[in-house]
């Protein structure tokens, strides 16, 4: 397995150009089945979940393309088929996705159960919830959800959490359904009001998203369209930190920085000076950082996909800081590996305790998921010495080019072939 060796001690400077959005590219690849005609996607990001869900795609007869860097031909007009198959879900739960498109574009659908998740238990429960109130009768079989559904309607659907991943469902789904949908308490994520304006410029009929509460008005069919995916505030989020904890002076250039107000907002309490523009955050100063208190909650709180890179820079800010995961449950398992490298922290359930240190050492670490694996280099690029992280395959899962554009910004980071 490939590993990868950061030397620490180095600030980043320079500038970095953020990809587009993991996360917002995923369900607007699976939403353009919906369409008749094929769609051209730009700015989706090389990556291994893209990789992934564009092969179940192929799975359902559906013709996928990639030209160039960042553009993807999804033409639909071959979908034949109505099952993700375990081999493909069980490595990445977002083609959970296929259900709600093609319970709308086919009137069924077979969609292995994701299985288990290193960051804590994730139900479907209000998936299957919101969907059988769009009349989806579902049944479990060999491991498999089975949804069927003669016709979709309407319906006023409330979530008990603002679950991003419902949200997507019950969109793709009452896009083509019959009637009015109301989803109260959705999601509000950026990647949610990306969806919504692909799905719109397809000829969807909906309003609201970006607040707690969708309306979808049903149409009988789309078009394909093309669309330009939002830049990944998460990995913009987290060169700010990798520049910040290594004290660098950087541009993080084509980023939305409207989509990153909590991190902001909590890097400049912290002491940070940054400088925003439309499409750039430049990181001005080289402070003193004091501690904080962090909790992480839906959109727009503070993402969870940021808690483990903060705790990184937490355990090198003097003083004690305080961070609480109020999403997943078991989304702490870089902490040890961050002891490992001479972090003082404590955990008690929900929280982790830091008490911040005036160094880190290189070690040999592991990586457990995304960002965890990111939150590990960012230490490693502060740590004294050598930092080995393997399993760095779940980086590639979300980082497109991390080590090349560490190794621009002047980190010295490299990537070690497994023989
Ligand atoms: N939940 C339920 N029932 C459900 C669905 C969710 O109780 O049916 C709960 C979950 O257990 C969790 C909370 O709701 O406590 C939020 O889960 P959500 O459904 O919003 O998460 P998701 O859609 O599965 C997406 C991102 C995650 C990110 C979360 C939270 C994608 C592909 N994944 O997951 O991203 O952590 O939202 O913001 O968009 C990552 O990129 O590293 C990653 C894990």
């Amino acid at each position: 397995m490939d590993q990868i060796i950061v030397n620490g001690g180095t600030p980043l400077v320079g500038e970095v150009e953020i990809s587009g959005s993991k996360n917002a590219s995923l369900p607007i690849l699976v939403a353009s089945i919906l369409a008749d005609g094929s769609s051209e996607i730009e700015n989706v990001p090389h990556l291994r979940d893209v990789r992934t869900i564009c092969e179940v795609l192929k799975t359902l007869g559906v013709k996928v393309a990639f030209k160039g860097d960042s553009r993807v031909e999804i033409d639909p007009s071959w979908l034949s088929g109505y099952e993700a198959p375990y081999d493909l879900v069980k490595t990445m739960r977002a083609s959970i996705y296929v259900l709600g498109a093609l319970l709308a574009k086919r009137g069924q659908a077979k969609v292995s159960l994701p299985g288990g998740c290193a960051i804590g238990s994730r139900p479907l429960d209000l998936h299957l919830k919101g969907l059988e109130k769009l009349g989806v009768r579902f049944s479990l079989e060999h491991g498999y959800i089975y949804g069927q559904a003669k016709k979709l309607v309407g319906k006023e659907i409330y979530l008990d959490v603002p679950s991003l991943g419902a949200t997507v469902n019950i969109m793709l789904a009452a896009v083509l359904a019959e009637g009015e949908t109301q989803i109260k308490n959705a999601a509000r994520d950026p990647e949610i009001v990306d969806l919504a304006e692909f799905l719109k410029k397809m000829g969807a009929r909906i309003s609201g998203e970006g607040t707690d509460q969708i309306d979808i008005t049903g149409v009988k069919s789309l078009k394909g369209t093309s669309y330009q995916v939002i830049p990944d505030r998460i990995e913009a989020g987290s060169y700010l930190v990798a520049a910040i904890i290594t004290r660098g002076k950087i541009k993080i250039k084509n980023c939305r920085p409207e989509h990153l107000t909590a991190i902001i907002d909590k890097m400049e309490e912290m002491g940070a000076s940054l400088d925003l523009g439309p499409d750039y955050i430049t990181l001005v100063g080289r402070d003193k950082l004091s501690p904080t208190e962090v909790i992480t909650r839906p959109y727009p709180g503070f993402p969870t996909d940021m808690q483990a890179q903060v705790v990184a820079l937490l355990t090198v800010t003097p003083g004690t800081s305080v961070v609480t995961e109020t999403v997943w449950e078991n989304r702490f398992m870089h902490v040890e590996e961050l002891e490992r490298m001479g972090a003082r922290i404590y955990q008690k359930g929900a929280s982790a305790i830091i008490e911040g240190v005036s160094n880190l050492s290189g070690a040999q670490v592991m990586a457990t998921d995304l960002r965890a694996s990111v939150a590990l280099i960012i230490a490693g690029l502060v740590a004294g010495g050598e930092t080995t992280i393997s399993r760095v395959y779940h980086l590639d899962r979300g980082y497109e080019n991390l080590v090349d554009k560490l190794k621009k910004l002047g980190a010295k980071i490299e990537r070690r072939q497994s023989k």
